[in-house]
């Protein structure tokens, strides 16, 4: 399943791997380094209590909202792309209708961390972690039931984006899944969209997520799934705080 030299990390290895195969990306190290590289931010932050405040109290619905959609199938081999702070994955592993769960994240302090959050015997029965690029997803073609996006694209450059998607679409199979969590579309009707002080602080923090707003992303999807002679269709959707974050499910053929 995994496709090239990546070694899992599971429960079973010596978890003796310190240094990823993947040169860390610039806009991580640049723009992220404070709150996913460094061992104080991964400490600070990987709490649900956190991230729900990161998310205006929209975490916890968000991320059980988002596992019920998984899990709304039976017999699932899910890819997590890329890890994610809080009880999601835990949750997620935990689900009797998980098969495989397949999990990487180019910083190998974000899979030792997600070691520990996931209990052991869960991690030796069905889960594979591993250090991987999202651009270069060492997984076989078509063959999971579900790819995961867990507020992972807001956080990339365009061109990233667009990379880490047509990998999703890659990987999973005919008649599965994607999964995506994140901002919604900026329709400069909430709040945040329209006080520009409050623009002006979530860019400063998140210096990709102006393009994000902007972006048509089911349009992207498309124009990706469109090049891999694949469809895709939006088989739900869900928004949370007035329109500022949403769930989708969209299905691919
Ligand atoms: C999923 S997003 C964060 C989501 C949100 N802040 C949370 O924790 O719920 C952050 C993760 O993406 C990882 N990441 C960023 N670019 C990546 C890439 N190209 N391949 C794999 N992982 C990547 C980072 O290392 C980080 O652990």
């Amino acid at each position: 399943m995994i496709t090239d030299s990546m070694s899992p990390l599971s429960a079973k290895s010596n978890n003796k791997q310190k240094f990823s195969p993947y040169a860390l990306p610039d806009y991580l190290v640049k723009h992220y380094w404070w709150a996913y590289l460094s061992p104080l931010g991964v400490n600070f932050f990987d709490h649900g209590f956190m991230v729900n405040r990161i998310l205006w109290g929209n975490y916890h619905a968000i991320a059980q909202d988002a596992v019920n959609v998984i899990v709304s199938q039976s017999a699932q081999k899910v890819a997590g792309i890329s890890s994610a702070y809080g009880e999601f994955y835990p949750n997620l592993a935990q689900q009797r209708q998980v098969d495989n769960l397949y999990l990487f994240d180019i910083a190998p302090i974000q899979i030792k961390q997600m070691q520990k959050k996931i209990p052991r015997h869960i991690i030796e029965k069905k889960c594979q972690l591993f250090v991987g690029d999202a651009e270069h997803i060492a997984l076989t073609k078509q063959s999971v039931d579900t790819s995961v996006l867990f507020f992972l694209l807001h956080e990339l450059p365009k061109a990233v984006r667009g990379n880490v998607l047509a990998q999703a679409i890659g990987i999973t199979k005919a008649g599965g899944r994607l999964v995506i969590a994140d901002y919604a579309q900026f329709k400069g009707t909430h709040l945040f969209h329209r006080n520009k002080l409050f623009r002006t602080i979530f860019e400063s923090v998140e210096p990709f997520l102006a393009n994000f707003w902007g972006c048509d992303l089911l349009s992207e999807i498309k124009e990706q799934a469109n090049v891999q002679r694949r469809t895709i269709k939006l088989t739900h959707e869900q928004y949370y705080f007035d329109g500022f974050y949403r769930l989708l499910e969209l299905t691919i053929e």
